[in-house]
C-alpha cells in the first residue's frame, strides 16, 4: 500500500486506547491512501466516484422513502454538490463514503463507507459508518455487506479504536444495518442532532458503538456462514482492487 506521507508504512496509533485523550488523538490523525481505495465484497464494488453517479445519486436523493429519515428530499443542485463533497474527501484521503456499485451489474446502487463525524457531539470525535442506497436495492443485504468491508477496513488499515453510527431514532432499517454489524446502543447516549433546530421531527439521534475487539458479524441467511470475530482472517469478500492488492479478509 502507498502512503501520500514520506513514510513508508502506514502510521502506527497505539495498539488500544485505555483514555479518552488517546482515542481523540487517533481519531484525529489525518490517514491518507494514495491512490484512494476500493473494496470488493462478494457483490460489490466500493469506489471513488464517477460523473457517471451523479445522475442516479440525485435520483435517489430525490426519492421520499429514501430520505424519510434525513433532511431532503434534494433538488437537483444540492445533490451534485452533495456528491462533489463526497467524492472530493475520498479523492483527497483516499477513503470515505463510496459509491456502490454491483458487481454483476456495473449498476451504481448508493454510497457506504467511513466519514468523520463532522458536529462537535458528546462521542465525538468519532469516525462513522453511513450508507444511503436507492430503493430498489434495499433488502438484498447490500447495505449490511458494503458497511461490513468499510468497518473491516476502518479496523484494519485506519486502525481505528472504535467506529460508530446514529440515525434518528424511528429509523428501523438503518438501525437493523447497525446491529447487523455487531453495533451496541446505549439508550442514554442518544443526542439531539445539534445541525437539526429544537422541535425538528428529526432532530432527536440513537447512537450505535462498535469496539475493535467486537463481533463485526452476525450470521445472515447463511452468506456469512462460518464467519468470525473481526480480526480473524474471514474469507475472500473485501480486498483492495486499486493499486496494490491488499487482501484485508485474507485469502
Ligand atoms: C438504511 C438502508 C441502507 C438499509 O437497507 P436494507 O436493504 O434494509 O439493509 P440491508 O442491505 O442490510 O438488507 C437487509 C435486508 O435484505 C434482506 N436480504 C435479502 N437477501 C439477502 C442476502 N443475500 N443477504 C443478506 N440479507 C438479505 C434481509 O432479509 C433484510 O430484509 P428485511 O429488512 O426484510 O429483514 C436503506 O433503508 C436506505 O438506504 N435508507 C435510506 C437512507 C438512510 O436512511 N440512511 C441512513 C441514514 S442515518
Amino acid at each position: 500500500m502507498r502512503w501520500r506521507s514520506s513514510q513508508s508504512r502506514r502510521p502506527q496509533p497505539p495498539p488500544r486506547c485505555r483514555t479518552r485523550a488517546c482515542t481523540a488523538r487517533v481519531l484525529r490523525s489525518r490517514v491518507t491512501l494514495s491512490p484512494p481505495v476500493e473494496l470488493r465484497t462478494a457483490r460489490l464494488v466500493l469506489r471513488p466516484w464517477k460523473p457517471s453517479d451523479v445522475e442516479p445519486f440525485a435520483r435517489l436523493n430525490a426519492d421520499d422513502e429514501v430520505m424519510e429519515y434525513l433532511p431532503g428530499p434534494l433538488e437537483r443542485k444540492d445533490s451534485d454538490a452533495s456528491a462533489d463533497r463526497i467524492s472530493a474527501i475520498i479523492e483527497s484521503e483516499g477513503w470515505g463514503w463510496w459509491a456502490v456499485e454491483l458487481v454483476s451489474t456495473g449498476t451504481f446502487i448508493g454510497f457506504t463507507g467511513l466519514s468523520r463525524t463532522a458536529f462537535d457531539a458528546p462521542f465525538t470525535p468519532a469516525v462513522e459508518v453511513g450508507w444511503r442506497l436507492a430503493r430498489p436495492a434495499w433488502g438484498h443485504g447490500y447495505a449490511t455487506e458494503g458497511a461490513r468491508a468499510a468497518v473491516r477496513f476502518g479496523f484494519d488499515v485506519l486502525d481505528l479504536p472504535e467506529i460508530v453510527s446514529f440515525t434518528v431514532a424511528g429509523n428501523r432499517r438503518s438501525r437493523a444495518v447497525m446491529e447487523r454489524l455487531g453495533m451496541t446502543h446505549d439508550p442514554r447516549e442518544d443526542f439531539d442532532h445539534p445541525r437539526l433546530p429544537p422541535g425538528h421531527v428529526l432532530r432527536r439521534h440513537v447512537l450505535y458503538r462498535l469496539a475493535r475487539e467486537a463481533p463485526t458479524i452476525s450470521v445472515r441467511r447463511g452468506q456469512e456462514a462460518g464467519d468470525r470475530r473481526h480480526g480473524q482472517r474471514s474469507g475472500r469478500d473485501v480486498r483492495r482492487v486499486a493499486g496494490r492488492t491488499r487482501a484485508l479478509g485474507g485469502d
